[in-house]
């Protein structure tokens, strides 16, 4: 039996460019889908047989009867938030104790957590990164700092010991930061009352089986299994490669795949690179292709462009290449999937920024931070296709403009568009090959 390869899935831009919709359309073709990285910061939308479910931390293949759902050790787990996730699958009729396995070194967010994520942030003032306040940047600090609390405590009697010394520590810190206490609140509860909930999602994911997913997943491909590995966030809020500090905490590219499932690099097989045809950006940090005007509203309204986990309005742009070729770049993108280009259908005319320039001069690299405040995008306009594409099934179905639009994409970003989503439903999706 020959051992197979991962495949993977990842947002190349600043994140929300409808992976979950990609990863629920693929995964009839997968064994077991895996997410690698991140926490309920994200928000996969999946919409089918008229319904929207959105989901935080359970992978997109979890509507999938027969598929198993892997939560690898780089994902963050806050206890209440994904109780939430489990009770509103249950009410859609999805069992996931009987879908879903999660990697005994996974990391918990605590309350506390969210509450020195909201008191950090606060703190930064007009210099705040737009955080989801969902707990990511402490929960990942005190991983990295080797004194977090992992899946595979919650059933050791020595829990609620470990639980009481880490709050204790978070509260002293908060103390530190002249952080009210009192007058906090975690989507809308105290403190205890939020604990309370925790404590109840912690005894229910005691139901669940919490094993070294590493071990489970490389058995799989020796077995010849085939996985799907669902990233979340994007690749330009990765924590080395986006544009820190407006960031995200976690490796969003191919590599957070290794490091947050446990599979060697030599086992990655496909890489999907899924980006919208226009960008978003949700809170603070640069955006060269930026729209501030009517176009960007229009993109903003049509595109339903507003948080799926927080509900804030996302900034809008047109399409960014060279960010596009940089994040193509670090991933090994094998594959592009192109998503809501419908939003555009009545625009007569759209722009694609082709390069920046920084100071009169044309740059040739991909800007740093402050490089990318400053720089200036150069576009090339290109005529709209004036026709809804919904109904399209197939590649040569699809507005002539729109074809020339891709190939363009193409030919300057050196990449393969494989997989173009024609509107918000699974049905609405075109293989091109
Ligand atoms: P955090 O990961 O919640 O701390 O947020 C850090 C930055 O990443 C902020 O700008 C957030 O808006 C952004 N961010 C985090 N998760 C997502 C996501 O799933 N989609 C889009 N932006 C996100």
């Amino acid at each position: 039996m020959q051992r197979t390869k991962v495949d993977v899935i990842l947002g190349i831009q600043w994140g929300d460019e409808g992976k979950g919709k990609i990863v629920d359309v693929l995964a009839p073709k997968y064994d077991i889908v895996a997410r690698f990285q991140g926490g309920p910061n994200a928000g996969h939308t999946i919409k089918f047989d008229g319904k929207t479910h959105v989901l935080h931390t359970i992978p997109s293949g979890i509507f999938h009867e027969g598929k198993v759902n892997v939560i690898g050790n780089g994902v963050l787990i806050d206890a209440c938030i994904i109780r939430e996730e489990i009770e509103g699958l249950r009410q859609a009729g999805v069992e996931p104790r009987e879908r879903m396995k999660i990697s005994d070194k996974a990391h918990l967010i605590l309350p506390t957590h969210r509450l020195l994520d909201a008191a950090l942030e606060q703190k930064k003032g007009s210099k705040k990164i737009g955080s989801t306040v969902k707990g990511i940047g402490p929960a990942y600090t005190d991983k990295v700092a080797r004194c977090g609390l992992r899946m595979g405590d919650i059933s050791v009697p020595a829990f609620a010991e470990k639980y009481a010394a880490l709050k204790e520590e978070h509260l002293r810190q908060l103390r530190n930061l002249d952080f009210d206490l009192d007058a906090a609140r975690i989507d809308g509860k105290t403190l205890a009352e939020y604990e309370q909930d925790w404590m109840a999602g912690i005894a229910e994911l005691r139901h669940f089986e919490v094993l070294p997913t590493e071990i489970y997943l490389n058995r799989a491909l020796d077995q010849g299994k085939t996985v799907l590995a669902e990233g979340a966030q994007g690749s330009l809020l990765d924590v080395d490669f986006g544009s820190y500090p407006f960031v995200t905490s976690s490796s969003t590219v191919t590599a957070g795949v290794c490091v947050g499932l446990g599979i060697p690099p030599s086992s990655i097989g496909k890489v999907y690179g899924v980006f919208k045809a226009y960008c978003t950006r949700v809170g603070s940090g640069p955006f060269p292709t930026e729209l501030h005007d009517a176009t960007g509203e229009e993109l903003r309204r049509k595109g339903h462009e507003f948080g799926a986990t927080t509900g804030r309005p996302r900034r809008t742009g047109w399409l960014d290449l060279p960010s596009l070729k940089y994040t193509l770049m670090v991933n090994g993108i094998t594959d592009l999937v192109v998503m809501k280009a419908d939003v555009m259908d009545e625009f007569d005319t759209l722009k694609v920024a082709v390069s920046y320039r920084l100071d009169g001069k044309e740059m040739e690299y991909y800007p740093n931070t402050e490089q990318a405040e400053k720089v200036e995008a150069c576009y090339v306009e290109m005529p709209g296709w004036r026709s809804p594409m919904s109904q399209a099934r197939q590649y040569g179905d699809l507005p002539e403009n729109f074809r020339k639009y891709l190939d363009f994409v193409s030919r300057e970003t050196g990449g393969k568009i494989s997989v173009v989503s024609v509107g918000p439903d699974r049905e609405e999706t075109i293989f091109k090959d």
